[in-house]
């Protein structure tokens, strides 16, 4: 793609990021990047669903499974980076070497042709952010040493991700493992970076800021020499009858003097700066980070994502790389904390995963935050749009299949795709409708294949009966046959006690769609209005209004 060609609307892909970034994304159309690769574990990563009770559930469900091992197809990425010759070559040369065939290689040689594509697709001003785990964050910055350059490498930030409290176990011969690394570079060196500033600590404004002015203004007296005594370049001249290196030059000292900001306690003595308390900034914040706290279970913004990170942490690190109306890029961007944060701060956006349940579950936390006007700024790409991509989808991968049909109603899967241990059940919804907390559920069945029966619907009224639910959805590809209507019908209503939602507060408990129907919005799941607690992923908090569609106006013409 020519460079700088930036797409009218945010976009949100399905499907791998080598394979987007290739076929979509524009050479040099992105400010920043920040990309939180699932790391080569051996371990699948489990969601972990809220259950009625808010405790965590058993029933697991495999979000994605890390297949990022030693074997053909990631020798070939790794022949293919080395055919492609230039210092990533050579470090992954030198990988092998050193590493052999093993999991971490194959983890490397994914990794690398990725991180090659994220550079190309970079502004020469743009800046990158890899969150990673300290087991591979060597290789890993060896590896953007040579895609990126050493030059470019700006920080290894460390961030403190957990207490030490949480890795201790009885017995342990190591250091609690409590912290992550995300290495920072960029591409040139006319990155956009807003220094961030901490609070003052209450000790040191106790200790430091104990003079006041006329009006009562808390004021310090601080040095005005420069340290290194001229080592570092700093001029020497006399002030005030002293003679020393100082921090300014002439002119600056002499207009600070005039403004009174400079005083000299009494004649001879040195003269000093007087720097007021309100006027201070806070603390550069550094490359430990310590204020930033994970997403524990009681955390509002918690989804059940497993590997959800804090909007905090991606608050810190768009804000200080990025203007508004900038481009940020999220490869790998899971439950979509990236996403969440760039449209609250006014940035354009771009999200790539590889799983409908991450692409499911952004969709409905931007509605959730932002309403259903949201969808109109975004696009989805290369998730089924008419049925026959998703009866191709429902051939290729059943469970994808069932996360995208579930995604279409806000539903989430809820049990372990282990063969049978769904007991008819594909998804669940719970709702609350009543004041007394108790929570409710809608049970999904979701059929890709094209046999359909009245026998299905009878089992999932059985379903209902077993789990207690009140309203039952049966997802098909196929039209319902008038028996199976004929029994859904005969199953009756759910009537809902204080919902302002359809027609006098009555749902019908066995509600027949059609994935055309979903697609075409021509029939929706018929049911009480949620509320925020009562999704089986949380739902995300509302945030402030959505901004104007994007381009927002004032930029349009940068574009
Ligand atoms: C560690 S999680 C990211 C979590 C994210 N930072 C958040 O806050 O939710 C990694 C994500 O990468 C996705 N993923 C793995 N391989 C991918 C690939 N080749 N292309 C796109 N996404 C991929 C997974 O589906 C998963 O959602």
């Amino acid at each position: 793609m020519a460079p700088q060609q930036i797409p009218a609307l945010n976009q949100l892909f399905y499907g791998d990021n080598l394979a987007v970034l290739r076929d979509h994304i524009a050479d040099q159309s992105v400010d920043l990047i920040y990309l939180d690769p699932p790391f080569n574990s051996r371990q699948d990563y489990n969601v972990l669903f809220a259950e009625k009770d808010g405790a965590r559930s058993a029933s697991q469900i495999t979000a994605f499974k890390d297949t990022w091992e030693w074997n053909e197809e990631s020798s070939l990425a790794y022949e293919q980076v080395v055919e492609a010759g230039g210092r990533v070559a050579e470090a992954m040369r030198a990988f092998r070497t050193l590493l052999g065939g093993t999991d971490m290689l194959a983890y490397l040689a994914m990794m690398a042709p990725r991180l090659v594509e994220l550079r190309r697709v970079l502004k020469e001003s743009g800046s990158i952010y890899l969150h990673c785990d300290p087991t591979a964050s060597h290789y890993l910055k060896l590896l953007m040493d040579g895609v990126f350059g050493a030059r470019c490498f700006k920080n290894e930030l460390i961030w403190k991700r957990t207490t030490a409290k949480n890795d201790y176990i009885q017995g342990a011969t190591n250091w609690g493992r409590i912290h992550d690394v995300i290495l920072y570079y960029t591409k040139s060196d006319t990155q956009e970076f807003h220094q961030p500033f901490a609070p003052l600590d209450e000790s040191y404004i106790q200790s430091h800021y104990k003079l006041r002015d006329a009006q009562g203004r808390a004021y310090q007296l601080d040095n005005l020499t420069a340290p290194g005594a001229g080592m570092r370049g700093h001029p020497t001249y006399e002030f005030l009858g002293v003679t020393r290196y100082w921090r300014y030059n002439k002119e600056k000292m002499q207009k600070l003097y005039e403004e009174g900001r400079i005083i000299q306690p009494r004649p001879g003595a040195v003269p000093r700066y007087l720097r007021y308390l309100d006027e201070m900034k806070g603390t550069a914040i550094g490359d430990t980070w310590t204020d930033i706290f994970p997403i524990n279970s009681q955390a509002q913004e918690r989804l059940g994502y497993p590997t959800q990170k804090p909007e905090a942490l991606l608050e810190r690190i768009i804000k200080a790389s990025s203007n508004e109306g900038d481009v940020v890029l999220d490869p790998f961007c899971g439950c979509g904390t990236t996403i969440q944060v760039a449209q609250r701060l006014n940035r354009r956006w771009i999200g790539i995963d590889i799983t409908h349940l991450a692409i499911g579950l952004i969709k409905t936390r931007l509605d959730d935050a932002y309403g259903p006007a949201i969808r109109s700024t975004y696009e989805v790409i290369g998730e089924p749009t008419d049925v026959a991509g998703a009866a191709q989808l429902a051939e290729e991968n059943k469970y994808q299949f069932q996360y995208w049909a579930l995604g279409l109603c806000g539903a989430r899967p809820t049990e372990g795709i282990k063969k049978g241990a769904d007991r008819g059940i594909d998804g669940r919804l719970y709702f609350h409708d009543d004041l007394t907390g108790d929570s409710k559920q809608i049970i999904f069945s979701v059929k890709g294949g094209h046999n359909i029966g009245v026998s299905e619907v009878r089992d999932l009224i059985g379903v209902l009966q077993r789990e207690r639910a009140e309203i039952g959805v049966y997802i098909s590809f196929e039209e319902p046959t008038k028996p199976m209507l004929r029994e859904a019908a005969e199953a009756g209503f759910y009537t809902s006690p204080g919902s302002s939602g359809a027609e006098g507060g009555k749902y019908p408990r066995i509600q027949l769609l059609t994935i055309r129907d979903l697609l075409e919005g021509t029939k929706s799941v018929q049911r009480p209005l949620l509320h925020a607690r009562d999704t089986t992923f949380r739902k995300a908090p509302p945030s402030r209004p959505p901004p104007p569609p994007h381009p927002p106006p004032h930029l349009q013409d940068a574009y």
